[in-house]
């Protein structure tokens, strides 16, 4: 449960970020080793936290292992269509039920297999149903017959879906999945993202802490500073706001003319004299350079044709209006019809949606970008990081993808990831230095920051919380 905020006169509320009042963070919750423990009893057992997609485990029998800290969790799908979760580990001894190997050296991102009618402990052979019941024990009359059944079944954990993703929580308390998600939730289920399925999904082990790389995907801040290549065709002012526990970024513009409901998103038009052409250009340079993410070959192709389709004198509202519009004839004649999103959800999804506490959604209404982060072991300068790609497909034409180790490379990722990648550690190093006054963000741009670190403390007790710069 999400405690509420604590009285402290300094601490920055919800409403000091919708009036953007500047603030500062403490990095403890980058660099302490006693953050990162606490995080094993205070966060990752606490919040509710995405497992994997629905398709994945699409039988009966069906299971994976997810693990993070030092917490694992069987999930497996039931007879009767529905899903279980279970703490991975046999009530008698200890034994984890389904060994889960390290990740590195050997790169296993988790364990998974099919048709699974129930778990035998490979240590004493204890046996448990997909109920979670335990089905056998060697010798019980050696306790007496003293073994009740509560005291011999798995750990349940809680388990739910939502957006086509399967989702864990451990605390039994812990509210339903549905109000978690909140007002975030509703705005992306316009976008229908359970009827996408993975393009390509890859992972790595990072060196940095996993809130320094979820930040370096959180706002588009740093495009300006980083992706230099990408201002030739397109803007990247930003806003950002919070929704409570999750937080949205949308494209900004300082101009009127570029003020309309699909500006927020990818979706928009370029800069410069022609807009047609920048617009063909932005969304081209943005795809092929973030690994065939962020859009899709049937958006890329309708703003190809701009230029011929309509006149020179076409406004930026007239160009995106006719961009759409024949983006979404081109893909229904291929079976991928589009959700109907009203404008003023599509203005109020903006961009990219932070959604508490380690995932990144920058959705579509036909494509998704995502990210994941996980802790790694006791470091606090690693993590695991996971991205993929959500696209519509036609029924039948969805590829077979799998999770693929890759480092972090432009030719694995792209060059904007890898340009991203490339601050990551450095700014682990930075925040290190006896000469860092602490973080600066940006109360337009970096909201999703702060309030990261602001929902953070009210789960660590008030560690790391955001504070009003006196100023
Ligand atoms: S630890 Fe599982 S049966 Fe003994
Ligand atoms: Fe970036």
């Amino acid at each position: 449960m999400n405690k509420p905020e604590k009285f402290e006169p300094n601490r920055l509320t919800a409403q000091d970020m919708d009036d953007e009042v500047l603030s500062t963070y403490p990095t403890d919750a980058f660099l302490s080793k006693d953050y990162l423990q606490a995080e094993k009893t205070l966060l990752w057992p606490k919040v509710w936290q995405m497992v994997e997609r629905e398709t994945d485990l699409p039988n009966p029998g069906d299971w994976m292992t997810y693990d993070v800290a030092e917490e694992s969790i069987v999930v497996l799908r039931k007879d009767d269509g529905t899903l279980r979760a279970f703490h991975n580990v046999c009530p008698h001894r200890g034994r984890q039920l389904v060994s889960v190997p390290d990740m590195l050296p050997r790169k296993v991102h988790d364990v998974r297999g099919n048709n699974r009618k129930n778990f035998i402990c490979g240590f004493h052979g204890w046996t448990f149903d997909t109920d979670g019941n335990n089905t056998y024990i060697l010798d019980p009359q050696d306790w007496q017959n003293k073994l009740t059944p509560e005291m011999t079944c798995l750990s349940e954990v809680q388990v739910d879906t939502w957006g086509g993703y399967i989702y864990i929580n451990m605390d039994p308390d812990c509210v339903p999945l549905k109000e978690w998600m909140g007002r975030a939730g509703e705005i992306l289920d316009h976008f229908e993202l359970e009827k996408m399925r993975y393009k390509w999904r890859q992972w790595a082990i990072y060196d940095c802490n996993w809130k320094t790389a979820i930040e370096a995907f959180l706002e588009p801040y740093h495009v300006a500073g980083t992706h230099t290549q990408l201002l030739a065709y397109g803007d990247y002012y930003a806003l950002s706001k919070q929704y409570g526990l999750h937080s949205v970024s949308s494209y900004d513009t300082r101009e009127e003319k570029f003020q309309m409901s699909e500006s927020a998103g990818t979706t928009r038009a370029g800069k410069g004299d022609d807009a047609r052409v920048s617009t063909y250009e932005l969304i081209k340079e943005n795809y092929e350079t973030i690994n065939y993410a962020a859009s899709t070959e049937t958006l890329v192709n309708a703003a190809s044709r701009l230029v011929d389709e309509l006149p020179e004198t076409a406004t930026p509202t007239e160009i995106i209006a006719h961009w759409i519009k024949s983006a979404k004839a081109d893909d229904a004649a291929r079976g991928v019809i589009w959700p109907e999103v009203p404008p003023e959800i599509k203005k109020e999804s903006g961009l990219a949606w932070g959604l508490f506490p380690n995932q990144n959604i920058l959705h579509g209404e036909t494509f998704a970008l995502c990210y994941r982060v996980r802790p790694y072991g006791d470091d606090p300068n690693k993590c695991i990081f996971e991205s993929y790609a959500l696209e519509r497909f036609p029924e039948g034409e969805e590829p077979e993808t799998e999770w693929v180790y890759a480092d972090p490379t432009g030719e694995n990722w792209g060059s904007v990831l890898a340009q991203d990648f490339s601050n990551m550690q450095f700014v682990q190093k930075g925040m290190k230095s006896s000469g860092f006054r602490g973080p600066l963000p940006n109360p337009h741009q970096e909201q999703k920051v702060i309030n990261l670190h602001r929902n953070l403390a009210n789960f660590m007790e008030g560690c790391g919380a955001p504070t009003k710069l006196g100023i």
